[in-house]
């Protein structure tokens, strides 16, 4: 029989624990994903008892656990309102929003904290969104016309138009949908992933945009496109309440409809 090794470096060792300071009226215990590239060690798990009676949001614990515990824990975060995205990661098993996920609501009774899965690690908590940034821009994510522009106005929408921007105009580009979807994590390099391809659908829909048969041309691919199996991981897991498999399914639609007429 076959047996496989693990590269030595992918095995995540036991960490350091961090007790609960005394007196602590609400502690609780957090599993947390440690990796730095400076040292050559292997990536291990520290655990921190935290007093978390002051701490309604993960992204409030980590935080303590920043100032207060151990300086040396990185994450990214900028707005602490689900706005910009920078926090995102794996929460007590679901990829969602440390600053807007309630500790209350995480189930276990050691809360697990890890990068967002399935992308390469900066160091600590902080994925490197590289290659997901690159995919966005591949897509050319503004409004492309080819008529000049009205002199005395913006380019108008009627309120129906706008309309159909809602459900995606607000993606903040945080990335939870794309790593906790199992044809990005095996075709990352040459599927774009829910994110991207919800991002494309808000500007083919667009009726100020003037460019939909481009867009569409350059999203019919097997690998950009069509990996998406339906499998609603993204969906689920949208820390804003969006829906990416929808998204991708209107472009297939328009694709469809394309060819038939
Ligand atoms: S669709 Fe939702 S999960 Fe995906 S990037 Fe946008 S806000 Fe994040
Ligand atoms: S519906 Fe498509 S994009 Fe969403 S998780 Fe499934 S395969 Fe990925
Ligand atoms: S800190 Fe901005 S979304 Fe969480």
């Amino acid at each position: 029989m076959a047996e496989f090794t693990l590269p030595r470096n992918s095995k995540v060792q036991p960490g350091k624990h961090y007790p609960a300071a005394a007196g602590a009226k609400k502690p609780r215990t957090f599993r947390i994903y440690r990796w730095s590239p400076d040292d050559g060690r292997n990536p291990r798990v520290d655990t921190y008892e935290v007093d978390v009676a002051n701490c309604p949001m993960v992204l409030d614990v980590l935080l303590k656990i920043k100032n207060e515990i151990d300086s040396t824990l990185t994450l990214r975060r900028s707005c602490r309102e689900g706005i910009c995205g920078s926090c995102a990661m794996n929460i007590d098993g679901t990829n969602t929003l440390a600053c807007t996920h309630a500790v209350d609501d995480c189930s276990r009774g050691e809360i697990p904290i890890y990068p967002l899965p399935h992308m390469p690690v900066v160091k600590d908590l902080v994925p490197d969104l590289s290659r997901f940034y690159a995919q966005h821009a591949s897509i050319r994510p503004w409004i492309r016309t080819q008529s000049p522009a009205p002199s005395d106005r913006e380019r108008l929408q009627s309120p129906e138009e706008r309309k159909q921007l809602d459900g995606l105009y607000e993606c903040i580009l945080c990335a939870c949908c794309s790593t906790s979807c199992p044809s990005y994590w095996w075709n990352g390099d040459r599927y774009l992933g829910p994110a991207v391809l919800l991002q494309a659908y808000r500007w083919i829909v667009d009726s100020r945009d003037e460019d939909t048969g481009a867009r569409l041309d350059e999203l019919e691919d097997p690998f950009r496109l069509y990996r998406c199996h339906t499998i609603m991981n993204c969906t689920r897991t949208c820390p804003k309440g969006l829906n990416p498999a929808k998204a991708i399914a209107e472009i297939k639609k328009l694709i469809v409809e394309r060819r038939m007429a």
